[in-house]
């Protein structure tokens, strides 16, 4: 049996409160470094970061005209709007997964992920890539040359909600594979409804931005957030769907068609 004096115990009981604090602190410090990591992007400065610099070095096999567009894009001064790189990289290698052929982009910007598409998809599939600025486009463009898929990218500028409803129109409801939502939140529900019809059973429907770097947590009055959150809520109840939501990049959903 253990024995221990009167400044034995005192300092046993003052270890034990150190021991303590330290485990609480390390937890609290974890779980912050934690949320910072849910919505980290791959594009932004990895230096502070060494789990995610990590995570890119050992995981990102980026297609050299790819890297040569993200490049491109973090030029310009919104460039916290790319994709994140990994999860680019996670919906190519779902969409190869279920063979898929056509693509909806709602939101291109430069492209990344509009090419990315492109060089999953075969040689006779397509991305209609929907956006309303043509000149974040053209940054994009010379690179889908360069990698030589422009021919499968059928950029449409004009509010989404019109293409969608054109390719409604065109009779082309159940027929594409996998849609990926980035663009104005408000409009988030509007979009995944129509993606909805778009997409086949099977299909994969990707929502960007779940997370709202957190926002989510207390929506407030900002109406990005408030759609956000509130489709967040809807698709957890939607029987249409079977779901994962993940907390790679800003947080995307997976949405799969049943
Ligand atoms: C986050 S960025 C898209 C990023 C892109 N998915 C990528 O791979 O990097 C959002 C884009 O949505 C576009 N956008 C905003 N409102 C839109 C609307 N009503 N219809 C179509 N595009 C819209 C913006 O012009 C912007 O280029």
């Amino acid at each position: 049996m253990l024995w221990l004096s009167k400044d034995g115990l005192l300092s046993a009981a003052a270890l034990g409160v150190t021991f303590t604090a330290g485990l609480w602190l390390g937890t609290k410090l974890v779980s912050r470094r934690y949320s910072i990591l849910h919505t980290f992007k791959s594009h932004c400065d990895t230096k502070g970061d060494p789990l995610m610099e990590y995570v890119l070095q050992n995981s990102l096999r980026e297609h050299p005209i790819l890297k040569k567009l993200s490049k491109r894009t973090l030029e310009d001064r919104r460039n916290m709007m790319m994709v994140a790189r990994e999860q680019a990289q996670l919906m190519a290698n779902l969409a190869k997964l279920i063979n898929a052929k056509k693509v909806i982009e709602i939101g291109v910007y430069t492209g990344y992920n509009a090419l990315n598409m492109a060089l999953a998809v075969p040689d006779d599939g397509k991305v209609v890539a929907c956006d309303i600025n043509l000149e974040f486009a053209n940054l994009g463009k010379p690179f889908w040359k360069e990698a030589r898929v422009e021919h499968k990218i059928d950029l449409r500028i004009k509010p989404a909600s019109e293409t969608l409803d054109e390719l409604l129109r065109a009779g082309e409801a159940e027929s594409f594979d996998f849609a990926f939502i980035d663009a104005d939140k408000v409009n988030y529900n509007i979009y995944y409804e129509k993606c909805l019809q778009l997409i086949r059973k099977g299909g994969i429907i990707a929502i960007d931005n779940v997370l709202w770097g957190g926002k989510v947590l207390k929506p407030r009055n900002d109406p990005d957030t408030l759609s956000i959150a509130k489709l967040n809520e809807k698709i957890y109840r939607d029987s249409r769907v079977n779901i994962s939501m993940l907390t790679i990049g800003d947080g995307v959903t997976l949405a799969f068609k049943l």
